[in-house]
């Protein structure tokens, strides 16, 4: 039993300086709205946000992401739901920057019933939701295996050795149980799936991985902020401590 450790998505994003890569945010926002959206909502996504300071569209010229261009085409792109104002008659309209992304269900009970009982979870901070999140998101998206023979599985089941669980009472194989679970969500990515406005090559690594980063970041978006002010903090001290010192020697000097 037990899951395979992740691999590595060696991001530019890890450690203490590393910030997100832009143009991975674009392709990985791109990956989301064009295959998980169809199955997973991100309720905590306003349209606007894609603007956000060191977001994936953020652009300096636009200090208010609502009056970014490439932000409110974004938007627009999207349908969502909405009341008439003089009838009262539910509709559907074109979203605008202070749209939440759409859900593709109505509510979990809906999202259920079309995936066989398993409702796809929010994805927003799915990337702090799991342990070590981007290397495993990267890892679940890019690890779908032909299940090994002896594994005894219904049709609604796929198997992935990164996915949490314990195989043990469904494994009739020789040898030790496979590693990792059973999954309600079939393989996502196809190679060629989307095409990137950059030219990136679309193989399923490129696009797990992508997708991956898009998701650390909206699980935290304001993670390179985060870095520079602790950054800064350790600047600080490091020069008040050296100040505290100095000031220490001169009060007490010649005192015996
Ligand atoms: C579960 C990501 C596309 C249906 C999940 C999980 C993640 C994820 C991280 C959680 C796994 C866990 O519990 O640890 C993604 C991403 C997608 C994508 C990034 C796009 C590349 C889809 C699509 C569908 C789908 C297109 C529907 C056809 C589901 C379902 C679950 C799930 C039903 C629940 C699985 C279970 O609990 O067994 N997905 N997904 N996903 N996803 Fe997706």
């Amino acid at each position: 039993g037990g899951a395979k450790h992740p691999r590595e998505g060696n991001f530019s994003f890890e450690g203490p300086f590393g910030t997100y890569d832009q143009g991975q945010l674009q392709r990985g926002y791109k990956v989301y709205k064009e295959v998980c959206a169809s199955c997973h909502g991100m309720d905590l996504m306003h349209f606007r946000n894609l603007g956000d300071k060191h977001g994936p569209f953020w652009n300096p010229k636009y200090p208010n992401p609502n009056d970014n261009p490439v932000v409110k085409a974004l938007a627009k792109e999207a349908q969502v739901p909405d009341i008439d104002s003089e009838t009262g008659e539910a509709l559907m309209r074109d979203a605008t920057t202070a749209d939440k992304f759409p859900n593709p269900y109505p509510n979990a009970t809906a999202a259920a019933a079309a995936n066989g009982g398993a409702m796809p979870p929010d994805l927003s901070v799915m990337a702090k939701a799991r342990h070590d999140g981007a290397n495993y998101i990267y890892s679940l998206l890019s690890g779908y295996v032909t299940p090994p023979a002896g594994l005894k599985m219904t049709s609604a089941q796929h198997y992935n050795p990164y996915m949490a669980g314990d195989l043990t009472p469904f494994w009739e194989g020789k040898g030790h149980v496979p590693p990792g679970g059973f999954i309600a969500m079939p393989a996502p990515l196809r190679a060629g799936q989307v095409t990137y406005d950059d030219g990136t090559e679309a193989t399923v690594d490129q696009m797990a991985k992508d997708v991956a980063a898009f998701i650390a970041w909206t699980s935290e978006p304001k993670a390179t902020e985060r870095k520079q002010m602790g950054f800064g903090v350790i600047i600080f001290l490091l020069l008040f401590a050296g100040i505290t010192y100095a000031s220490y020697r001169r009060i007490w000097k010649g005192v015996a």
